[in-house]
């Protein structure tokens, strides 16, 4: 068993140690400690597994996540902050909010916020402060627009994760010229430190390391 970033086992597979040993997702556990995360479920797992060298979520992290849908990546995410960090769960839909809802209520990390992650002015009063990083995974055409006008809650030099998914962007244009657009558009406040296309478990994705200047 290789621990491959703090608290990211590599095995085969990739697991991950519970803060909690509720379950919610049908995870397994393997070795009666370690919980099983999915790449083919999660864009950040799938970033893993494709070889991200970067991994900024690390013990005692505070992350801003938008798009938390029912928790399922959030919740890894909580594991590798553990306790003395935090998960700061930005989800838009009520419905995928009452799932989310049941998670943080086992996970003391995680912090629910039903609002839309366009108008960061609605939340921030709840994120304390600045994160050391921000992880973006929303299918919404102003992805790009999300993070940057997010970015105001990052940290100098924090690092923003975001999951492209070019069909949302343009449905018809080459993913390729899609990526070119967005990396332009993050260049004014951003380095960019790392790309990885997340194929053969997202098709048309790509995974954008980025740093606040
Ligand atoms: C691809 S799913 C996220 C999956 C999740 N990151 C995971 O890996 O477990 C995208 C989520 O973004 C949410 N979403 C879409 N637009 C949003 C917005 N403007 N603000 C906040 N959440 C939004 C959707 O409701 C959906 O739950």
């Amino acid at each position: 068993m290789k621990e491959v970033f703090k608290g990211v086992f590599r095995n085969g597979g990739f697991a991950t140690i519970p803060l909690t040993m509720d379950s919610f997702f049908g995870e397994k556990i393997r070795d009666g400690k370690l919980r099983v995360w999915e790449p083919y479920r999660s864009k950040l797992c799938a970033a893993i597994a494709r070889g991200l060298k970067t991994m900024p979520i690390k013990p005692g992290s505070s992350v801003l996540y938008l798009g938390a849908a029912n928790g399922y990546t959030a919740s890894f995410v909580s594991d590798l902050v553990g306790s003395k960090g935090g998960v700061y769960c930005v989800e838009i839909s009520p419905i995928a909010m009452k799932d989310l809802l049941r998670v943080c209520e086992k996970r003391e990390n995680m912090i629910p916020i039903l609002a839309d992650a366009r108008k960061p002015e609605s939340y921030e009063r709840y994120v304390g402060g600045k994160v050391d990083v921000i992880f973006e995974d929303v299918a919404d055409p102003d992805q790009a627009e999300i993070m940057l006008c997010n970015a105001k809650l990052l940290k100098k030099c924090g690092k923003g994760l975001i999951a492209v998914k070019a069909r949302c962007i343009d449905s018809v244009e080459e993913p390729t010229k899609v990526y070119k657009e967005v990396e332009r558009k993050f260049q004014t406040i951003f380095k960019i430190l790392e790309r990885i296309d997340l194929a053969p478990f997202e098709k048309d994705h790509l995974f954008i390391v980025l740093e606040r200047k």
